[in-house]
């Protein structure tokens, strides 16, 4: 699930995609709900121009309803069709078919033109690594097909997972890689657990996660830990350290653990459903 790109890849995984979007007739990216601009790759636009598209922004349910609704309709009028998913959520699936029927219509008329009677829509899922491909895929095909935590470059037979008889995946997700040049983009990657820990200094990212909760979501760290939100982030993460009893030999505050936790309550949705970037100003 964590790991890092390099030129070498990226060159892989373009060509991989290139070859797939020849055997496909829709593209189904995911994005991550609570960062939908910051997971969403800058050049799956151009490689996937000509295919009908899909755009789920999944693990919407720890994202901010109000906020996903404002990215929908931004995605929507940039031309994409969208949904606000939940590939835990067996329930969700239902939503998927009519909206694959919807822009494969022309396909369809086409394969009807020539005779061809219900050859099943043929998908690709697309995506940065952990924003739920797998998840998705296995939950469409109601059973354990494809393996979580694939890697990028890893090459394998091509496969194609039934769903049912009018609808056919790719087994293998095209893993597409972030806008790495973009500093707010690692660091939204590094709060929703996205960038490989060990390359992360915690008391850091802590740090700006209490600025932003302040901001956009005042209340939200008074209310589950009971911190007084007038400090400011340094002394924001020392007042959890000893709220929560982060201590160190010689009773020192460990920054550091408070850090972990406040990252693990973040992402385990304790501190609230939460978006971490807005659509406004954004083109
Ligand atoms: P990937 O193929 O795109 O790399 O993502 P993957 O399906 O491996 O999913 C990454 C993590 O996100 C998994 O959690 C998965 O359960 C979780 N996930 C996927 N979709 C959703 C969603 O819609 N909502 C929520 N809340 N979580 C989602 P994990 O901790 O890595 O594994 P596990 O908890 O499934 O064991």
């Amino acid at each position: 699930m964590h790991f890092q790109w390099y030129p070498g890849h990226m060159t892989k995984a373009v060509r991989t995609i290139q070859s797939d979007l020849k055997l496909i007739d829709v593209v189904i990216e995911l994005v991550d709900a609570r960062i939908p601009y910051s997971s969403k790759n800058p050049d799956i636009d151009t490689l996937a121009q000509n295919k009908p598209r899909i755009l789920l922004l999944n693990k919407c349910d720890l994202a901010d309803p109000a906020q996903t609704k404002k990215w929908v309709s931004h995605y929507e009028e940039k031309g994409f069709h969208v949904l606000s998913y939940d590939a835990k959520n067996k329930q969700m699936k239902k939503q998927i078919d009519p909206l694959i029927q919807e822009v494969c219509k022309d396909k369809i008329l086409r394969d009807r033109k020539r005779g061809i009677l219900n050859r099943p829509a043929r998908g690709l899922v697309v995506g940065i690594p952990n924003v739920g491909k797998s998840t998705f895929i296995n939950q469409m095909a109601g059973k354990s097909v494809t393996k979580t935590g694939n890697r990028p470059g890893v090459t394998k037979g091509k496969q194609w997972i039934r769903i049912h008889k009018q609808l056919e995946f790719l087994d293998t997700p095209g893993i597409l890689w972030p806008k790495f040049e973009d500093q707010n983009v690692g660091l939204r990657l590094a709060w929703i657990g996205s960038i490989k820990d060990d390359l992360l200094t915690y008391t850091d990212v802590a740090m700006d996660l209490i600025t932003y909760l302040k901001e956009e979501y005042p209340g939200s760290l008074k209310g589950f830990y009971g911190l007084d939100e007038s400090l400011d982030e340094v002394k924001g993460l020392e007042d959890l350290a000893r709220i929560r009893g982060c201590l160190k030999k010689g009773n020192e505050l460990d920054l550091d653990r408070a850090a972990r936790l406040l990252l693990d309550d973040f992402r385990g949705k304790r501190i609230g459903a939460i978006t971490l970037e807005t659509c406004d100003g954004l083109k």
